[in-house]
């Protein structure tokens, strides 16, 4: 049975029918955590609070935050509704420290997940008969399956590669003439320049659109990949914690940031210094409460992404602008806050770079400093006046728009390592 390509009547609900739905889900979610799941009535009981306190949305941020932490503290599955046996799927994300973050589903979680992402690759311009290629790593990270349940939900065909293999994934884009390809925008370059490699011209393939995630990526990136790959490049957003990708994802006709979800995610957008919620339109830390979910409800979680809320256009429901980055990427260097996203956009200013890039931090004496190592575009040598001079460039642009004084290093071709995943954009060498 394959899914309707026409919009749900929910996706055209008015914004009062949209917020009577919100709050009829939401009392229910915080009474089924309440009900079901110890720790989220402890914390409950320790923020003195009870699921009828909730009378309207604002009541929620009466309710405590839910973090990282609780979920670690609570390894693997303290902090699930539902009994283990009750789970169909087990996703897990890796954290750089200690133990990783395991999320799990029911059934009913799956279908809703499912139906999320077909809901986000129909936003993204999918249509029927299309061909999806999925290089999202598939296993314990959200991204692989996430994409294959959508896509065969909609009734796609989808070829389940993963990450990996670049060149096999490049040939089989070739010979399987795929019309949408789902993978990291770092990713995506490097499958580009694979395609160059191979005398293939990345702008001629059967792709048409591309439905890119998992990591911050700028609007002047996505003018850079459309541009190479002669596709639509779309932002898909989501985390694991809260169901994996698929929590929003952007309109095709608009490209103007992923529209929430909110029908299944209630967003929030807090001051991260204090934690009061603040207007849409302000930027701040993005929080979700989910509304329909069983095995793992989400009571208003600090997913540390830095963004605003913004009015709908081609849907009703409420936008987020694009991730400008991570608290847990920012740097800051000399008192001056700096985010990759930044850099990124003047790299790409720059005709003689390529966006293959990494903000390295280290200390010397007293001082942090941060170089920044970025690769010479394609065909170039990294020893010419050309690339000197763009060195010269984003070094004086760093020190204009961002307020920092950053060393640029360009290096050859090929040089930096390609992610096949989610990039790495900070390195800290500074001892801890
Ligand atoms: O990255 C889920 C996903 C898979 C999303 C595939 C999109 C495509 P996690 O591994 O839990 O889940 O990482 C979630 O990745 O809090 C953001 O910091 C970042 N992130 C995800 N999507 C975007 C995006 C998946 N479109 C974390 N723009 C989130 C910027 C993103 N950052």
């Amino acid at each position: 049975m394959t899914a309707s390509f026409a919009l749900e009547p929910i996706e055209r609900a008015s914004t009062d029918e949209l917020r009577a739905l919100q709050l009829k889900r939401l009392k229910a979610t915080l009474s089924h955590a309440w009900r079901n799941s110890p720790v989220y009535r402890a914390k409950f009981d320790a923020a003195g609070v009870h699921p009828d306190d909730c009378r309207t949305l604002a009541d929620l941020a009466k309710f405590p935050f839910t973090t990282k932490a609780d979920l670690r503290d609570n390894y693997p599955f303290g902090l699930f509704a539902v009994p283990r046996q009750q789970c169909v799927r087990l996703h897990a994300s890796s954290g750089t420290t200690g133990k990783p973050t395991v999320v799990g589903y029911t059934r009913n979680d799956i279908e809703m997940w499912s139906h999320c992402m077909a809901r986000s690759l129909r936003a993204a311009g999918a249509r029927p008969g299309d061909l999806v290629h999925v290089s999202y790593g598939y296993g314990l990270f959200t991204g692989g399956l996430g994409a294959h349940y959508g896509a065969e939900k909609l009734g796609l065909t989808v070829v389940p590669f993963g990450g990996g293999q670049t060149e096999r994934q490049v040939q089989l884009i070739n010979d399987f003439r795929p019309d949408i390809v789902m993978v990291t925008p770092s990713y995506m370059l490097a499958m580009a320049d694979e395609f160059e490699r191979q005398g293939i011209d990345p702008a001629g393939t059967s792709l048409r659109l591309g439905i890119f995630g998992a990591e911050p990526w700028t609007n002047d990136m996505r003018a850079a990949i459309e541009r190479r790959m002669g596709i639509d490049a779309v932002d898909i957003y989501g985390l694991s914690e809260v169901i994996g990708p698929g929590v929003a994802n952007e309109c095709v006709e608009t490209k103007d940031g992923p529209t929430i979800w909110e029908d299944h995610f209630f967003p929030e957008i807090v001051d991260p210094a204090t934690g009061e919620p603040v207007a849409d339109g302000e930027i701040g830390e993005l929080v979700f409460t989910s509304l329909t979910k069983e095995a793992l409800p989400i009571i208003r979680y600090r997913t540390r992404d830095l963004t605003r809320l913004l009015p709908g256009t081609a849907r009703t429901m409420r936008r987020m602008e694009k991730i400008t980055g991570r608290s847990d990427d920012m740097m800051i260097v000399r008192g001056v806050n700096v985010f990759p996203t930044q850099i990124e956009e003047l790299i790409l200013r720059q005709q003689a770079l390529a966006p293959h890039y990494q903000c390295v931090l280290s200390r010397e004496g007293a001082m942090d400093s941060l170089a920044v190592v970025v690769e010479v575009r394609a065909g170039l040598s990294h020893d010419t006046p050309a690339a000197r001079q763009a060195m010269v460039d984003l070094q004086h642009d760093i020190k204009a728009y961002v307020g920092t004084t950053a060393r640029v290093e360009v290096r050859p071709e090929g040089s930096m390592e390609r992610s096949m995943g989610k990039a790495k954009r900070v390195l800290d060498l500074r001892p801890r």
